[in-house]
């Protein structure tokens, strides 16, 4: 693995490996002193265009965690603002020597770009780009899936190897998600299976071709798939033309279609875990009851993502001192 750009690059066997990885990255983490001399001299940029809380956060911690350099960009308040653009703030930041460059950009396909255009020689990971992929929230899904569904070092023992048939319902905005494009695939990669919900407005022209079934009844769906997960999706409205953009009547009128709350969660399974990458827009998606309750990993999710991203920097970066991957 050179660069970590879609869960589309992923073969279900480096998935395993990530996740096993993170497993130990989170086990060292149980320890007094959490730093890790894995990637001391190494130098890992935090390219941020886009907003984010959990993702940069969790990389730079991730990082520091594994005694790397950290440098943090942010777009706001760079050059950026002055008309530089990503190829000449990629080779700045080349020539302060980075081994690895975690972006989030506005446009899909920029981490692609980076990576193979020249404008850096480290390792490139997409940390959200668009629309398109944001693989690391994948990862940490699936990761925060199996310490609470799999058998063997799980909490649960619903399913024996990984996340082979668990049934995980994602339900919302699908057609701005990256997050959902990104979970579509690795959970597919992985095995299990994927209903969507959303109104008919928020599927992607061409939903029907991903490895997932499609379904506009959240209520209907829930019932007849009695999911193991539900992955609560936010409605992305800085995505949307005008703060509802047309996309569904009133934010009312989605909560009481295809919010999660007290009543939908007691319908659930037992063991059924809920997820959302966040920021939660509450009371629209998701009422305060249900992410605040017992069955509600949100929090989790996002303590789990510094041991995915520790994993993810390691594989790409031990050993790497040649130009190639390790
Ligand atoms: N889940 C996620 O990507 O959150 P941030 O936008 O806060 O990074």
């Amino acid at each position: 693995m050179k660069h970590l750009l879609s869960v589309a690059d992923l073969t279900r066997e480096d998935a395993v490996r990530i996740l096993d990885t993170a497993a130990q990255m989170a086990a060292t983490q149980e320890r007094e002193i959490k730093k890790l001399p894995t990637l001391r001299g190494r130098t890992v940029v935090n390219l941020f265009f886009e907003d984010s809380t959990r993702t940069r956060i969790s990389f730079e911690t991730a990082a520091k965690r594994l005694s790397a350099d950290v440098i943090n960009f942010s777009a706001k308040g760079s050059s950026v603002s002055k008309g530089e653009s990503l190829k000449d703030t990629a080779l700045t930041l080349q020539a302060m020597g980075a081994d690895a460059v975690v972006i989030r950009h506005q446009a899909s396909g920029a981490p692609h770009t980076l990576a193979t255009a020249g404008w850096t020689r480290g390792a490139v990971v997409n940390a959200g780009d668009g629309m398109h992929q944001h693989p690391t929230q994948a990862l940490l899904d699936a990761y925060t899936l199996r310490r609470h569904l799999v058998g063997d070092g799980g909490r649960a023992d619903v399913y024996g190897r990984d996340l082979e048939g668990a049934r995980v319902v994602l339900v919302g905005d699908v057609l701005h998600s990256r997050v959902a494009r990104s979970n579509v695939g690795l959970l597919h990669t992985l095995g299990a299976e994927v209903v969507l919900v959303a109104p008919p407005t928020l599927v992607p022209v061409g939903a029907g071709a991903w490895p997932a079934r499609v379904s506009y009844d959240l209520d209907a769906t829930l019932a007849q798939v009695r999911p193991d997960a539900v992955m609560m999706l936010r409605v992305q409205r800085e995505r949307m033309s005008s703060a509802g953009g047309g996309f569904f009547p009133s934010p009312l009128e989605y909560a009481r279609r295809y919010g999660l709350d007290a009543r939908r969660l007691a319908a659930l399974p037992d063991h059924a875990v809920v997820l959302h990458p966040g920021p939660m827009n509450r009371g629209l998606e998701i009422t305060a009851d249900a992410a605040d309750s017992p069955r509600s990993v949100i929090v989790e999710q996002v303590a789990n993502g510094v041991a995915v991203r520790m994993a993810v920097l390691y594989l790409l970066l031990a050993g790497r001192n040649d130009g190639s991957a390790a």
